[in-house]
């Protein structure tokens, strides 16, 4: 189960990562927002960042209009690792080496057809373990110092 969300930003672009991920097969929890009427963009980003860490859902994706807001407001929330990426090869190494559960994403930055490859390069990734697994368990030591 994938988590998604959106403020009004990155709405549009929700709806077409909805109907990728449906065209996939796969199953997903849209956490809104649900129209482009003006919103605040950190509901969203905790709330898929909640659906993530709980294990309610494998992983998130967020989509605000850089990508930046979403992102930050998700990674206040512990056990959350989102990667704001704007290129296939960084969605990739987030999975592979960062063990990313979010992907972020900017709507105003990218256009539908590059996003959505993003969203198949962060989905197909997987951790790859090993001496990265270390580095993302240093994350976890950072977070229990606060
Ligand atoms: C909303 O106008 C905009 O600030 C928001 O979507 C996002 O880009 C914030 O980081």
């Amino acid at each position: 189960m994938i988590a998604i969300g959106s403020d009004h930003g990155g709405y549009a672009l929700k709806g077409e990562i909805i109907e990728h991920l449906k065209s996939r097969g796969l199953e997903y929890k849209d956490l809104g927002t649900d129209s482009e009427k003006s919103t605040d963009y950190p509901l969203y980003g905790e709330a898929v960042a909640r659906a993530v860490v709980s294990g309610e859902c494998g992983l998130g994706i967020i989509i605000c209009g850089t990508g930046i807001g979403i992102s930050i407001a998700a990674n206040k929330v512990k056990g959350a690792r989102a990667a704001l990426c704007g290129d296939c090869y960084s969605a990739q190494m987030a999975r592979e080496h960062n063990d990313a559960n979010i992907l972020a994403l900017g709507a105003r930055v990218l256009g539908t057809g590059l996003a959505l490859k993003i969203v198949d390069a962060f989905l197909d990734a997987r951790f790859q373990g090993g001496h990265h697994t270390h580095r993302v368990e240093m994350f976890k030591a950072i977070e229990a110092k606060d």
